[in-house]
């Protein structure tokens, strides 16, 4: 998953790159490594943070104009040293960083062994410059065609920077299924895995579209040519994100600025796009697409991980309110299982980042069945929102820390919305109805600050319980999906063992679990189903399970019988995930604190998931 960062121009390459990969670093963070050209070529890499590749490079020499910097999500070979990228081909000449998996590189590896080429790593990339080395030596060839033939024969996907030392004077960059973004400064230029670490410098950029080979001159001047050799004319965007939305902004973490950021983003995400006293909604991508969404047979949504459980969310709301079939699958697996999947359906893809492998190619495998593909996405210019027909951003701004807390209730506020819109389009939902929840989504924000302001209460609880090594999740109907979201949170940052469950399932094996040192977190907010949650708590209390209890304001059964108690606003039903999902977020962020874990980049993981 890496990120990538390269320099060509006038300034010192190396600050830029390490501030670059300073950025990137939720995209992987096990090592970190940089090649700079200052006549002779210095390649320095260390297992660990960017931090220890910068103590480690402290007394040498970290001069040059050019250079390329990687920061490593392990896929081959453990995280160590000489794994770290950059890699050097056999002979010294050429440098390469690369996020992805070449997948055939056994083979390649083993002919180029045949022939003498030598390893030093146990990575997939390193058998890429070394191929593109062996091209370049066969027919001395130009840095560019070694690249692009070398790239003719390999499988798998990538984002690679190479740099030549006998021509320093450019870069050659290339993508398949890993993002890649070309900056255009004033005589410089950069690449990057996404664009924050370009922003600073310039707001000029280019999405490297697949297949698309880049070289960037030292004077500033590039061109992208496509696999088979033919120039493309590039389309120069305007960021227009601002250097203040990815910094850290006064708070210790990303992950709590984040959270802090939500009645914000979630009014970002309805701005202009609906009018609680005039009684529209006007989703861009689904009004061109209209006729299809409102007659489509079902819906399927394709996400994985907490975009999953956004998914299982739109579930509820699109088969409530619309009355349209839907099925939420993990995009992984709907992939590989031969789906039926007509022109007649609707495929939504959720996704924060846009670039999650296994997303990208559900939905490349229902637009060839031929299904609407709808994107709901973070990232504006990932991959996934442009393999998609039609969408809509949810506009959360960069969401850094590695688990997603924003970019959760943007994707339900969208999708809500989008739900609201087909159920009034199929005439599913009474005019009152609509306006009530119309209303109601635009009061949402400012629930959610006065949840925030429970934040001592519930790092209290967090005290509690964090010596735990499980934890149950309950909830039922439109909890459901907020109690697996729980648990996923807490899982990911504090490496407690945590299971979310609908509450009414729990007697069928999980109750088994439960004993004094086993927490409950029970999500009980005035629903529905209200009684039998309350039902389910003493059974849970009658085993001696430790309640945490979410509940509507004013509640006083569920209160009485929990150890703790966390009261959210009322509201409508099917907007109480906006809600009750943000003291899932605050405990588990408190928790992981106090047990002394990186809230912001958890062992093992990556922000963006781009191998399969
Ligand atoms: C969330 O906290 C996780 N880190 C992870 O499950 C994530 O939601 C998943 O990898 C999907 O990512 P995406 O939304 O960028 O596609
Ligand atoms: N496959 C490469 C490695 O293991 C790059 C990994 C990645 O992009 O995450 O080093």
């Amino acid at each position: 998953m890496c990120g990538i960062v390269a320099y060509i121009g006038t300034q010192e390459a190396y600050p830029i790159i390490i501030k670059g990969l300073q950025r990137l670093e939720y995209r992987g963070y096990d090592s970190a490594g940089v090649a700079l050209m200052n006549g002779t070529l210095n390649v320095y890499k260390r297992k660990g943070k960017v931090q220890d590749l910068l103590d480690f490079a402290d007394d040498k020499s970290t001069k040059g104009n050019v250079g390329i910097g990687h920061t490593r999500w392990a896929t081959h070979g453990k995280p160590d040293d000489l794994n770290a990228h950059p890699h050097v081909s056999s002979n010294g000449r050429l440098t390469l960083v690369h996020n992805g998996i070449i997948e055939n590189y056994e083979p390649l590896k083993k002919a180029l062994q045949k022939d003498g080429y030598t390893f030093s790593s146990e990575t997939d990339t390193e058998v890429l410059i070394n191929l593109i080395q062996s091209i370049q030596d066969h027919d001395d060839l130009s840095l560019e065609e070694a690249v692009r033939i070398a790239l003719t024969k390999v499988n798998g996907a990538y984002a690679i920077v190479v740099l030549d030392k006998n021509d320093p004077n450019k870069l050659v960059a290339a993508r398949k299924a890993s993002p890649l973004v070309l900056g255009i400064g004033e005589d410089e230029l950069f690449f990057a895995s996404d664009a924050t670490p370009i922003i600073e410098y310039t707001k000029k950029v280019v999405y490297l579209n697949d297949l698309e080979i880049a070289v960037a001159n030292r004077n500033g001047e590039f061109e992208i040519r496509t696999i088979d050799n033919s120039l493309t004319t590039p389309y120069v965007q305007e960021l227009e994100m601002e250097i203040e939305r990815i910094e850290k902004g006064g708070y210790d973490y990303f992950m709590l600025k984040e959270i802090h950021e939500q009645p914000k983003t979630i009014c970002d995400a309805m701005r202009g796009r609906m009018n609680a006293s005039e009684g529209w909604i006007r989703l861009g991508g689904l009004e061109e697409h209209s006729n299809r969404l409102v007659n489509a047979d079902r819906i399927i949504i394709a996400a994985c991980g907490t975009s999953w459980h956004s998914g299982l969310i739109a579930e509820y709301l699109f088969e409530e309110l619309a009355r349209m079939p839907v099925e939420v699958e993990y995009a992984s697996e709907l992939r590989y299982r031969n789906p039926v999947i007509t022109e007649k359906d609707v495929v939504i893809a959720v996704s924060q980042s846009g670039e999650t492998a296994d997303t990208l190619a559900a939905i490349e495998l229902a637009d060839e069945k031929g299904a609407l593909i709808y994107g709901i996405v973070n990232v504006v210019g990932s991959s996934i929102a442009r393999a998609s027909d039609a969408g809509s951003y949810i506009h959360a701004g960069p969401e850094i820390g590695v688990a997603s807390t924003k970019a959760f209730t943007g994707q339900v506020t969208v999708l809500t919305l989008m739900a609201l819109n087909l159920a009034f389009k199929r005439g599913k939902i009474s005019k009152t109805y609509y306006h009530q929840l119309l209303t109601e989504m635009e009061a949402i924000p400012g629930k959610i600050e006065k949840i925030l302001k429970s934040n001592s209460k519930i790092e209290y609880i967090a005290g509690e319980i964090k010596d735990s090594t499980n934890a149950l999740y309950l909830g039922r109907g439109y909890n459901f999906p907020v109690a697996l979201e729980g648990a996923l949170k807490l899982k990911e940052i504090s490496y407690i063992h945590a299971e979310g469950y609908p509450a009414a399932e729990m007697k069928h094996g999980p109750i088994a679990l439960i004993d004094e040192n086993m927490p409950v977190v029970v999500i009980a907010t005035n629903q529905s189903a209200y009684e039998k949650i309350v039902s389910n708590v003493q059974e849970v209390k009658a085993r001696n399970g430790k309640v945490i209890a979410v509940v509507t304001e004013g509640e006083k059964i569920i209160s009485q019988m929990a150890d703790y108690t966390i009261e959210i606003p009322e509201t409508l039903e099917p907007l109480t995930p906006l809600l009750s999902v943000i003291p899932m977020q605050l405990l588990s962020y408190h928790i992981a604190l106090m047990r002394g874990c990186n809230v912001d980049q958890p062992r093992n993981l990556a922000k963006s998931v781009t191998v399969e």
